[in-house]
């Protein structure tokens, strides 16, 4: 086939060059199914360096999938603050609970039943299976497409369900039977230092870089192939700061959807006009600030309003927060950090 020849040289140098530039990160320094795994999952959607604080954070709060399974829900949104894409951590301890419930709170091994936990796809069942297990199956996530794509000068679109059976096809061929957790690992880390997405990659000093039929057919700009993606709804959203005696009003958003069942300064689409009176709010807003939020689907062009309020009653449901409760109680999704400084500068009354 096209560029396997290319590909099936890669998996000695690679492993090699593993071996001296491998990332140190906690969920490598002890390897068990259940810190590979929580590791996994918040590392879908999210940088490395990101993770790395909420990792050890977590694992120090839940040290173990039964703590996990009874974990408070509050407690356990609030440790997930800031990292996004919520509904993983809801199906963390949905699949806690299931590992407790179903498999008698030992972590299955075998590749079918990873995947029946919450939340575990293809991708997550084999980086758990091979990084904690030692079976032999690639975890494809963009970075093994991107290298494989470009060590085989390979230009099936990646983003299409066949274009990723055909590249993990090739990838299960020629992952090593004895380290395919490390080969797994080495292939993100080649594709996040070296081998990477935006800019121009590193070849100089990959372990391809003599084989690498991209780099001979001057083709790695190209690679790997993706389609035009569709592009992102922009809302422009009016945020209301609403303070009174030094907290700031908080409400829960929906059950379902965008950061379901989290805390928020209340907002409306814009105008938002009579926002307030439809509340049964009385006050005067006055312009505070502008933020924007880029999610998967939506971009959020926000104006902040600040408005103090005379009135201590709000609509059913809404809180008042003050800076503890703030800070230790109420899981604010990161789309308001813009608006962190205005809070707390409402939030210094009477101090
Ligand atoms: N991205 C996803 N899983 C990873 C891992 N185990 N190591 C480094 N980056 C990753």
């Amino acid at each position: 086939m096209h560029g396997m020849e290319n590909l099936s040289q890669l998996p000695i140098p690679l492993l090699g060059w593993y071996q001296t530039h491998a990332r140190d990160l906690p969920w490598r320094r002890e390897v068990t199914p259940y810190r590979v795994w929580v590791s996994e999952i918040m590392l879908q959607q999210t940088r490395v360096a990101a993770v790395v604080g909420y990792f050890t954070r977590f694992l120090e709060a839940f040290p173990t999938v039964q703590a996990l399974a009874a974990a408070p829900e509050d407690r356990l949104m609030k440790l997930w603050q800031g990292l996004g894409y919520y509904s993983r951590a809801r199906n963390l301890q949905k699949a806690a609970r299931q590992i407790v419930d179903q498999f008698g709170g030992t972590f299955p091994t075998d590749y079918q039943a990873l995947r029946s936990l919450a939340g575990v796809g293809e991708y997550t069942a084999a980086a758990i299976a091979s990084i904690a297990f030692g079976q032999p199956v690639p975890a494809v996530d963009g970075n093994l497409l991107r290298v494989a794509a470009r060590v085989m000068g390979d230009g099936t679109d990646i983003t299409t369900t066949q274009g990723k059976r055909h590249f993990a096809q090739v990838l299960q061929a020629v992952i090593p039977t004895d380290f395919p957790g490390k080969f797994n690992q080495a292939m993100m880390d080649l594709g996040a230092m070296v081998c990477l997405p935006n800019g121009a990659p590193l070849c100089e000093e990959c372990p391809a870089r003599d084989f690498c039929r991209a780099r001979e057919e001057g083709t790695v700009q190209a690679l790997p192939v993706r389609p035009g993606k569709k592009p992102r709804r922009v809302e422009e959203r009016v945020v209301f700061l609403l303070f009174h005696r030094g907290k700031v009003a908080l409400r829960r958003r929906p059950a379902r959807g965008l950061l379901a069942g989290l805390w928020e300064y209340p907002n409306e689409l814009a105008p938002a006009e009579g926002a307030l009176a439809a509340w049964g709010i009385t006050g005067q807003p006055a312009f505070a600030g502008t933020g924007k939020h880029i999610f998967t689907h939506v971009e959020w062009r926000m104006t902040a309003l600040r408005c103090d309020l005379p009135e201590e009653t709000l609509p059913a449901g809404w809180v008042w927060a003050g800076r503890e409760a703030l800070a230790g109680t109420y899981a604010i999704p990161s789309a308001f950090a813009p608006f962190q400084a205005l809070v707390e500068e409402g939030l210094a009354w009477a101090r």
